[in-house]
C-alpha cells in the first residue's frame, strides 16, 4: 500500500512537471504581475486630467500641478512636499513612490487619492504601476 501511494504520487508529479513545461512552451502566461505596456502622455496623463486636476493645479498647496505639460516635471525623481525625503515618483520604485501609496490607499502617505468620489480603477491602477515599473518614462 505503501509503495503504491508513492508511485501514485511520483506519477502526478510527473504530470505537474510536465504541464508546467508545456505552459512555459506557449510563449508569455500573463498575470497581474506582468507590467502593461503604457504611455505617460495616452494612458497616465488622462487618469490625472480625469481625477485629479479639479484640485491639483498652479493653486495646489504642496505645489503638485498634475495638469498636462506641467504634471511629468513636478512628479518624476521629485521630492513630496508632505511626504519628504520621499519622492512623489521614484522611477522602478512602487515602494518608495508616494503617489502609489496614495491612489491604493494604503495609508503609509496620508489619505487616499481622489479623497472624493470612488478609488481609482484597478486598471488605472495597474497602468500607474507598470509606467513605475517601467522607469516612468515620458513617453
Ligand atoms: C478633492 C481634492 C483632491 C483631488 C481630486 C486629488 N487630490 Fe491629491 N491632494 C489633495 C490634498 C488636499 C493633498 C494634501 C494632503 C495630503 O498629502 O494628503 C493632496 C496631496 C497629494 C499628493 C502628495 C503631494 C506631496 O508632494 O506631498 C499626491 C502625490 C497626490 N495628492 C496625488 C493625487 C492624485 C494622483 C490624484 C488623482 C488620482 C489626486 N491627488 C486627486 C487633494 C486632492
Amino acid at each position: 500500500m505503501e509503495t503504491n501511494r508513492k508511485i501514485v504520487f511520483i506519477m502526478l508529479s510527473g504530470i505537474f512537471v510536465f504541464l508546467c513545461s508545456c505552459e512555459a512552451e506557449e510563449g508569455p502566461f500573463v498575470t497581474e504581475l506582468e507590467t502593461i505596456d503604457v504611455s505617460y502622455a495616452t494612458d497616465i496623463q488622462p487618469i490625472f486630467t480625469n481625477r485629479c486636476i479639479q484640485c491639483h493645479d498652479q493653486n495646489h498647496p504642496t505645489g503638485l500641478d498634475l495638469r498636462e505639460g506641467n504634471s511629468y516635471d513636478l512628479l518624476v525623481n521629485i521630492t513630496s512636499s508632505n511626504y519628504a525625503p520621499n519622492l512623489r515618483i521614484e522611477p522602478l520604485s512602487l515602494e518608495n513612490s508616494v503617489l502609489w501609496h496614495k491612489v491604493i490607499g494604503d495609508g503609509v502617505f496620508g489619505q487616499q487619492m481622489p479623497p472624493v468620489g470612488d478609488p481609482l480603477s484597478n486598471f488605472d491602477i495597474e497602468k500607474i504601476e507598470s509606467w513605475i515599473e517601467l522607469g516612468a518614462p515620458d513617453n
